[in-house]
């Protein structure tokens, strides 16, 4: 079973890829360096019905569970004050150790109360959505959404482990692997061709779920993150590409109040968007545009939204990765390519956002759309 060591500037850890890799769970907390008064798991309700007891029963006591609602609408400062206040009430201390199980919104929440509770306790992550495997579960982003926009409160902080064990995803309902999937296209075009390339290839044995093959994505997707954030831990530089697909996909998620569609959907219509951002500017060979875009189109169902492209555009205004009122905009430039762009015009984002909506209306996002 694969085993990867992520490198930062301020920790090492390892993760345990593949179906079965939730047995390490005690080996690995045997390496854990000082004492555990106890262990809290943070899950939710359905993730605890499916999963807890099989983490629970691997766990020494005394060992307590948090639940927390499900959802992105529960990704919040009030949620984080319920559990701050459990953990008092439960006496943990700062050598408490803190157990993430379940996806993106478990994991970034109890990995920012780790951070912040008694100023910092130990979290370890098993991440239980395709998305969360992929990507959320490593690199040590946590923080919270607020009214204004996503993640807009957070910290910096590394968990001591992650399990991304692949048959929890045996019981995620179809539409969260599609969209978690987009995860790992965007990481394709980040930096894995062969990813790319294998993804064409089996896409029908991904999406019917197969743990191997599932296995093989959630493992190579994490090798092209592991090596973005070795390098830049606090996104000073190339971690911001992480980000292709998000400005206009955080502004699709704002617009639509977080319920209308998941995460990773927002992130693919995103990246159709800078995908034609990208084919206005001749930034991507039109080859690599047309594979990208299709496959994009296989992968998720990319279900449709209300929204306007001025709305969209203002939305991006309150984007994480403005500085000193710069824009820096992730463009696709081949698949294993992108460019951190600061140029872009409102009124490229307006173009992008509206080819975005009329790809959305007509339901087949295609890039041969787009005039290169
Ligand atoms: N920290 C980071 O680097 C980072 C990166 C990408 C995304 N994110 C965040 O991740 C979040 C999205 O995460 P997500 O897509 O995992 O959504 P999610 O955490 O809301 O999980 C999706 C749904 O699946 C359910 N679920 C989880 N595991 C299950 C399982 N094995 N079986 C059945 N149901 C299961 C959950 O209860 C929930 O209803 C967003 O808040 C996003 O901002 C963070």
């Amino acid at each position: 079973m694969p085993v990867l060591d992520i490198q930062t500037a301020t920790a090492t850890y390892p993760v345990h890829i593949g179906p079965g890799a939730l047995a390490h769970l005690l080996p690995v907390l045997n390496t854990l360096s000082g004492p555990n008064s106890m262990a809290v798991i943070v899950t939710s309700p359905e993730i605890d019905r499916l999963w807890g007891s099989a983490v629970r029963d691997m766990l020494p006591h005394p060992t307590h569970t948090l639940l927390i609602p499900a959802g992105e609408q529960h990704k919040r400062l009030a949620t984080l004050e319920t559990l701050c206040e459990q953990l008092a009430t439960l006496g943990a201390d700062r050598d408490a150790l803190l157990i993430a199980l379940g996806g993106g919104v478990v994991g970034d929440i109890t990995g920012f109360l780790a951070a912040i509770y008694m100023r910092g306790l130990r979290f370890l992550q098993i991440p239980t959505t395709l998305l969360a495997q992929v990507d959320s579960s490593v690199g040590g982003k946590t923080g919270v959404n607020l009214g204004a926009g996503k993640n807009l409160v957070g910290s910096f902080h590394q968990p001591v482990a992650v399990l991304a064990d692949t048959n929890t995803l045996s019981t995620l309902p179809r539409r969260e692997l599609r969209a978690g999937l987009q995860e790992s296209v965007k990481s394709a075009i980040l930096g894995d061709a062969d990813l790319f390339k294998y993804m064409e290839g089996n896409i029908d044995v991904i999406l019917a779920g197969d743990p191997v093959a599932l296995a093989h994505v959630v493992e190579a997707s994490i090798r092209v993150k592991a090596a973005i954030v070795a390098e830049d831990e606090f996104e000073t530089g190339v971690r911001a590409t992480l980000n292709l697909g998000h400005t206009l996909g955080h502004a699709v998620e704002a617009a639509t109040g977080y319920t209308t569609l998941l995460h990773g959907e927002a992130i693919g219509w995103g990246m159709i968007a800078a995908l034609h951002l990208a084919q206005t500017r001749s930034a991507i060979p039109t080859e690599d545009a047309v594979r990208i875009a299709q496959l994009i189109q296989r992968t998720t169902s990319l279900p449709p939204f209300n929204a306007t492209a001025d709305q969209l555009v203002a939305l991006t205004a309150r984007d994480k990765k403005k500085r000193s009122g710069v824009l820096k905009f992730i463009l696709p430039t081949g698949i294993g390519s992108t460019e951190i762009v600061r140029d872009v015009t409102e009124g490229e984002l307006h173009a992008a956002a509206a080819f975005m909506l009329a790809a959305m209306l007509q339901t087949l996002p295609h890039a041969t759309a787009v005039p290169a």
